[in-house]
């Protein structure tokens, strides 16, 4: 079976306090922190690169769910696996050419590939990256257009989610965009058990209840 995994989005938290508020975080019961990596290219936003996770890493040892929004995923391998990165989820729509040697190049560094898609792009664009010699381990289905928190969750991906549930049973499948107490229970019903959580955590009066209300969604 699948275990759950939340992973509290940082991008929602308060960037000059990072190490503080990912400590907090993994108190109130946390698995994972989401880390938005975006270059102001592949998405009209600019964010943290491996120097911020690399300083990051000094203060946890937590799992360090990196989500690259770039354009240039291989650039970033060797620096984010120097700077303690643990998982490396790059873009399906930029990778195509190359996702072979990209997928080889993160294991090799010892981190766990994943491979993301946009809400425009079919799911059946990623069953080749599973079913590789060198799998990605794990499927991020993009509920909103990447770039920005505090967005709207998108119902219709659930399709795509139960598409990759019913074939890969043990596949890691994460949702990423307007997840919260109002919209998990169509997720993890779907099969999703990677939640990812920005604006929903960290607005809420009471993170340790959000993120308590998301784990139990998807342990049933
Ligand atoms: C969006 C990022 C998300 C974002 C989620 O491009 O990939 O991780 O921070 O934030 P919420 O949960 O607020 O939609
Ligand atoms: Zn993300």
């Amino acid at each position: 079976g699948v275990k759950a995994k939340i992973a509290p989005s940082m991008l929602s938290s308060d960037f000059a306090n990072l190490a503080s508020e990912a400590e907090r975080m993994l108190q109130f019961g946390a698995d994972w922190l989401h880390m938005d990596i975006m270059d102001g290219h592949f998405v009209p936003n600019l964010t943290i690169g491996a120097p911020v996770i690399q300083s990051l890493r000094k203060h946890t040892n937590a799992y360090l769910d990196c989500h690259l929004m770039v354009t240039n995923p291989l650039d970033y391998v060797e620096p984010l696996a120097k700077a303690g990165a643990s998982g490396f989820t790059f873009h399906v729509e930029v990778s195509q050419e190359y996702w072979q040697e990209l997928v080889q190049k993160i294991k090799s560094k010892g981190m766990t590939p994943g491979v993301a898609l946009r809400p425009g792009t079919p799911v059946e664009q990623v069953f080749p990256l599973v079913e590789a010699e060198v799998p990605v381990e794990l499927v991020l289905v993009m509920t909103v257009e990447p770039g920005f928190g505090g967005q709207k969750f998108m119902p219709e991906m659930m399709d795509k989610v139960r598409v990759l549930r019913e074939k890969y049973p043990s596949l890691d499948i994460e949702v990423d965009g307007g997840l919260g107490p109002t919209t998990i229970d169509v997720a993890a019903s779907a099969g999703a058990n990677c939640i990812v959580a920005g604006s929903s955590v960290f607005g809420a009066p009471s993170p340790r209840d959000v993120i308590s209300i998301l784990r139990k969604s998807v342990e049933g």
